[in-house]
């Protein structure tokens, strides 16, 4: 290929032209697809659809009825963007580390789409060396540890800004699946067990990365809460429930951060692929929402194309097989027969046009730039630094300024921290820092950013001694640790796309820890995991942190962490279960079967997920949804209720009672007194407050008013029953906390309300 080609003229293979031309009965591997000549049509008055004075909706107008049917073809079809052999539509224009691309249309100057996963930073697709080197984010369970919009909004942001500068519109980042499945691979791309706590968070995010004049996409549109059979499992349960779970955690964060398009998932709803499930995208999300964006396919999640035009799907992608897609000829003809209406196909192209408007991605093209590693290293270091959570400790940390000797043990923490795999895959400057584990092929490799916590605590403890040893050896861990002033584990559970995972961790880690703990009472281990698991060993060691997968500066952070340079303020946004009889499911459904055999997962625990449902078993987890340490300690009082235009309003103040500045999230829990929903309390507000030692501050959060109310199917709302509640100002799930009871009148709120909750601080220190 030779010269500026762009994809204009692929626009022909919505005819099947250029298919035809490329043998698509008998796919030949490798072949790039390349433009015939440029088409040289005059541009229509490009003063129409560019005119920035006229709104997203009339552009995207403007630009639909310009176009040819083969053109807007075209827009709604997207490519791998990877270039490797097995892609066998490898574009040019394509970057070619990259997870999509969709042509744009020259003649027009609509712009390519250029896609990358970007969860926890901008992403390199598997198995496509050179790997991009960008900066890596905490995971997004840990940036959901935050408690903190603002964090999660200045972290997306930053992620925004390493794309545009990577050459990417589109973004495929804002996971909001809800962890229902503690052993599900992919919630460390995710925001935990609630729904207003993760639909706060992810949607900050995505605000954070559309600042960046880009798109992104909130995924996986829905019930994609565990990988097993992720193609093949199909989600039942019941429409109530659905709406007070994880569609609230969607709507939540659409209604927050407002992104472009949303991504419909791989796995089957109520017996319909969440990809051409009309109830799930025209009336739940278009109709009901009132949903302007468009809706993208995951990866090769398409199945059939009239079901999926009609249904709701905008734009198919990952197509990397000759032939294989959905739309182009095959949606040209579906339109011809009439089993498609044009229209459809208008509405498609519109949606995706007016969302490259709207977002700026038209008015502010994207190019590959220089990016500020060193600012960025701020960033994902203040995030990691209040996302990693003090689970226990007794006595043991901070570690003493004067601390003699450390036995620094396991979990590669010589050479740097552990990233989660598969799609959002990110590898931080430097590369892999610890090469030949894991999986040979995608989801793998494990990938450890440069960052070494051994380096960053012999920083941060200059007159400590501390001795490294790998943990491969018992005998000699345990021989450094009963030496030692201090032994600290690393552990690691490494997690990725496509896969689930047993709570236990692997390799005999927890054998590691109780045989140094037995030498060493003075044990802490940080634990680098996907997300909860199982610690048999609590008892047995004196402090316990959870770095989840902390980014690129991991290592100064938990450094930071442990000496007390940084006064620990993450909360756990998820449950940790004793054992695994504790979950409504034990073992994850459809494992052992074959793959692509179907199989129903049955979400009988309804609406009733993470802490919701402990509660409602009365039974104890290990650690509490909202549970977190602090070094300083934190009171809080003067809670009050009242209802003020309606909405319910929650005030309090929160002290720090202790000699040392920190931050502690208010956790507000509401209930019906008289019972009668999915489980007896659920979180109806939260507020992460800084304070320095001795200070206090007054705060006023407003309940989202359908988080005290029902879904009625029959009346299509959610019904707040009147009746007295219960408003619970607590420090985790299982503190009883301080209460107050109010009344409150019956309220009905439209399925697609959309409520702006910014809580308000109202200063009085
Ligand atoms: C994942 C998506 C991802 C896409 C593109 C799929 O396998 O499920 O989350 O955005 O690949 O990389």
């Amino acid at each position: 290929m030779s010269g500026v080609t762009d994809c204009v003229s692929v626009a022909g293979m919505a005819a099947g032209l250029l298919l035809a031309a490329l043998g698509c009965e008998a796919p030949s591997a490798g072949r790039k697809v390349t433009a015939p000549a440029a088409v040289t049509t005059a541009v229509p008055s490009p003063a129409g659809w560019l005119d920035r004075s006229l709104s997203p909706d009339e552009r995207a107008g403007r630009l639909v009825s310009a176009m040819s049917q083969d053109e807007k073809l075209t827009v709604v079809t997207g490519y791998f963007g990877v270039q490797k052999e097995w892609n066998q539509y490898r574009f040019p224009e394509a970057r070619p580390q990259s997870a999509g691309f969709v042509c744009g249309v020259s003649r027009l100057f609509f712009p390519p789409q250029w896609q990358s996963d970007a969860g926890s930073g901008v992403a390199t697709q598997g198995e496509a060396p050179p790997e991009l080197e960008r900066t890596v984010l905490p995971s997004g369970i840990l940036t959901a540890s935050t408690w903190n919009p603002t964090l999660a909004e200045r972290a997306g942001a930053m992620i925004g800004s390493e794309a545009r500068d990577t050459g990417y519109n589109v973004m495929l980042a804002g996971g909001v699946d809800l962890m229902r499945e503690p052993g599900n691979g992919r919630n460390f791309e995710y925001g935990g067990e609630d729904p207003l706590l993760s639909g706060t968070i992810v949607g900050a995010f995505v605000r954070g990365i559309q600042s960046n004049h880009i798109v992104t996409t909130i995924k996986h549109y829905a019930f994609n809460d565990q990988e097993t059979g992720r193609r093949a499992v199909n989600v039942v349960i019941d429409e109530a429930s659905a709406r007070m779970s994880d569609l609230l955690a969607f709507q939540i964060a659409l209604e927050q951060g407002d992104p472009g398009s949303v991504m419909c998932s791989y796995n089957l709803v109520n017996g319909t692929h969440a990809c051409q499930n009309d109830w799930l995208l025209n009336q739940v999300l278009k109709h009901d929402w009132g949903f302007t964006g468009y809706v993208m396919s995951d990866w090769g999640a398409q199945h059939d194309t009239a079901l999926d035009a009609n249904h709701g799907l905008d734009q198919e992608t990952g197509v990397s097989r000759l032939g294989k897609y959905v739309w182009l000829d095959k949606l040209s003809a579906a339109i011809s027969r009439g089993e498609v209406p044009p229209s459809r196909l208008d509405d498609m192209v519109r949606r995706v046009a007016r969302t490259l408007v709207a977002k700026g991605a038209v008015d502010y093209p994207v190019r590959p730039g220089p990016i500020d590693f060193a600012a960025h290293a701020k960033v994902t270091q203040a995030d990691a630094e209040e996302g990693i959570v003090l689970l226990q400790n007794r006595g043991v940390l901070p570690l003493a300024a004067g601390v003699g000797t450390i036995a620094l043990i396991g979990g590669h923490a010589d050479a740097g921290v552990l990233t989660g795999g598969g799609s959002a895959q990110v590898y931080a400057p430097g590369g892999n820092a610890v090469r030949g584990l894991g999986p040979k092929s995608w989801p793998g490799p494990e990938v450890y950013a440069r960052s070494s916590p051994l380096d960053a605590l012999r920083a941060e403890l200059p007159r400590a001694a501390i001795r490294w040893s790998d943990g491969s050896d018992l005998s000699s861990a345990a021989a450094a640790a009963a030496k030692a002033d201090v032994a600290i584990v690393f552990v690691t559970q490494w997690t990725a796309e496509a896969m689930d995972f047993p709570l236990t961790l692997p390799d005999d880690q927890d054998r590691l820890v109780e045989t140094v703990a037995l030498a060493n009472p003075h044990t802490v281990v940080v634990l680098e995991t996907g997300g909860p698991v199982l610690i048999p060993w609590l008892d047995r060691v004196a402090g316990v942190l959870e770095a989840w997968y902390p980014g690129s500066q991991g290592g100064p952070a938990i450094a930071r962490v442990l000496s007390g340079a940084v006064d620990p303020s993450g909360h756990l946004p998820v449950s940790f279960p004793r054992a695994l009889a504790q979950l409504p499911r034990s073992k994850i459904a459809g494992e052992g079967l074959a793959k692509d055999q179907s199989f129903d997962v049955h979400y009988d625990e309804g609406a009733a997920v993470g802490y919701r449902w402990y509660d409602k078993q009365r039974i104890d987890p290990l650690f509490a949804f909202g549970h977190g340490l602090s070094y300083t300690t934190f009171e809080r009082d003067n809670l009050a209720a009242r209802l003020d235009h309606d909405e319910l309003q929650v005030s309090f103040r929160m002290r720090n009672t202790g000699a040392r500045a920190g931050a502690d999230v208010a956790l507000v829990f509401v209930s019906p007194v008289a019972g009668g929903w999915e489980a007896p309390k659920r979180l109806g507000a939260f507020a992460k407050v800084d304070l320095g030692p001795g200070a206090s501050e007054q705060r006023t959060v407003t309940v989202d008013p359908r988080l005290l109310a029902m879904y009625d199917t029959k009346r299509g709302r959610f019904r707040v029953a009147p009746g007295t509640y219960r408003v619970t100002l607590a420090a985790s799930a299982r503190d009883d906390g301080q209460s107050v009871t109010l009344a409150l009148p019956e309220r009905l709120i439209a399925a697609g309300a959309g409520v702006t909750l910014p809580s308000s601080p109202s200063t009085s220190r």
